[in-house]
């Protein structure tokens, strides 16, 4: 009966935790999270509250709890060095060591390593610390993605047509990166569908999962700004519906070479989830970036769907024989709709902007599944916060079906909340089918 510490209070960590509950082993589970999110209370045996840079009470938690290993959900932990605090005290966790990690904390990191090692799937790119030399690789580009080299909580990259139009404009936003931040990188942007593959990884074996969708963007037809994610969907084949079985393969051999090349580089092994953001282009799959975690909220499409002991994935990846056991998912479809304050991505002077920190009601869900994000259960009930709220998912035979449960379980959330009425429906994925047929020419 493993005691097992997981890190994070999102929505995320709410389906691991759901995923570690469902486990035949029995484990207890200790939570350490920032805010009390009561889904994973519910199921933790005990939690504490607390910073994610605290990483003393971190690891004081897991020892006086006899933690067997752990699970960290969230990239914060991660580039603060969890992973390699609780190795000092022996206890060893699915997530990267703080070095490791740079392959989501350290763009620069990833786009050089993919560059060194020949690896398929990079842009053109340039990483700069100051400005010269900026304006003359613009000119050589046709879009142009401009990323802070760091954590920017995946609402930090700025990208041509998007947030800025012309190359002066791009030139003002990357001195004004400058001026905050050590470096940059300057890329060429592309046209095509994206998707997240994320990837179960000991270090030598990489282990593909269903294929996910994310939405960005808060408003419906993929406008408004960038949020963290309003809402995902996967699909009973484990395949998007824009994508050939090569982009899949190919997504899958980029994962693998990144992983060998990081052991290379590093002489350790990654151990946890990368998880890449792939584009499908007209010139095949392109990397956009790695993040070294479960999505939020592709997690909640992919975890509920496991057919595999998710404890007995944890304890392969950190005895590294994933390549021993055998990973199985329903063949279902997903749709994952978040329902966040009706302010959420909005500028602090909307009106709506004072739905944050508002009580909210939440009824029966029917079908769906429930999962919290950054909610504060008090006494008198459960607030909103600033941030994404709750993330209901429905699980089918078929899109349609899933997509339905998700849409009668979002109505049960009463309060300032909104949500996206479009993400799973059959008119948008044609839109994303179609919008591809257009840059293959076919
Ligand atoms: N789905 C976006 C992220 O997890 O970063």
């Amino acid at each position: 009966m493993p005691n097992i510490l997981l890190v994070g209070n999102g929505a995320r960590e709410h389906a691991l935790a759901e995923a570690i509950s469902r486990s035949e082993q029995k484990p207890l589970l200790f939570s350490f999270m920032k805010t009390n999110n009561p889904g994973i209370a519910s199921l933790s045996e005990k939690i504490k509250l607390g910073s994610y840079a605290d990483l003393e009470a971190i690891t004081g938690f897991a020892a006086e709890n006899k933690i067997t290993f752990a699970v960290i959900g969230p990239e914060d932990p991660l580039n603060n060095g969890i992973v390699d605090a609780l190795a000092k005290i022996g206890i060893p966790a699915v997530g990267p060591t703080k070095s490791l990690a740079r392959l989501e904390t350290s763009k620069s990191f990833t786009r050089n390593l993919v560059s060194k090692y020949n690896i398929p799937g990079n842009p053109q790119f340039k990483v700069f610390k100051e400005i010269d030399g900026v304006e003359a690789f613009l000119d050589q580009l046709e879009g142009i993605v401009i990323k802070p080299d760091g954590l920017t909580g995946g609402k930090g990259v700025l990208v041509q047509g998007d947030h800025f139009s012309t190359k002066q404009e791009a030139l003002n936003l990357c001195k004004q990166i400058l001026a905050e931040s050590s470096s940059l990188i300057v890329e060429e942007k592309f046209d095509g569908e994206e998707f997240s593959l994320q990837c179960l990884c000991d270090g030598k074996t990489v282990v593909g999962t269903p294929l996910v969708q994310d939405h960005k963007r808060r408003f419906e037809g993929d406008k408004g700004p960038n949020t963290g994610g309003m809402g995902s969907y996967s699909l009973p084949d484990h395949s998007m519906p824009f994508l050939k079985p090569k982009d899949l393969e190919d997504g899958l051999e980029i994962t693998r070479q990144v992983a060998a090349a990081l052991w290379k580089e590093t002489g350790s092994l990654y151990k946890g989830v990368m998880y890449g953001g792939f584009i499908a282009t007209k010139n095949g799959v392109k990397l956009l970036e790695y993040n070294a975690r479960f999505g939020d909220p592709e997690a909640m499409n992919i975890l509920p769907l496991l057919k595999t002991d998710f404890v007995e994935i944890c304890r392969h990846i950190i005895a590294g024989t994933l390549d021993k056991l055998k990973i199985e998912f329903e063949p279902k479809a997903t749709v994952c709709k978040y329902v966040v304050p009706k302010g959420y991505g909005l500028p602090a002077d909307h009106p709506d902007a004072a739905s944050s920190r508002a009580k909210i009601e939440v009824g029966d869900v029917g079908k769906a599944r429930l999962y919290y994000s950054s909610v504060d259960k008090k006494e008198d009930g459960l607030y909103l916060s600033s941030s994404r709220a709750i993330g209901i998912v429905g699980i089918a035979n078929t899109l349609e079906k899933a997509c339905k449960i998700a849409e009668e379980g979002v109505k049960a959330v009463s309060g300032p909340v909104a949500y996206r009425t479009d993400i799973g429906t059959d008119a948008l994925i044609q839109k994303r089918i179609d919008h591809m047929k257009k840059i293959r020419k076919e």
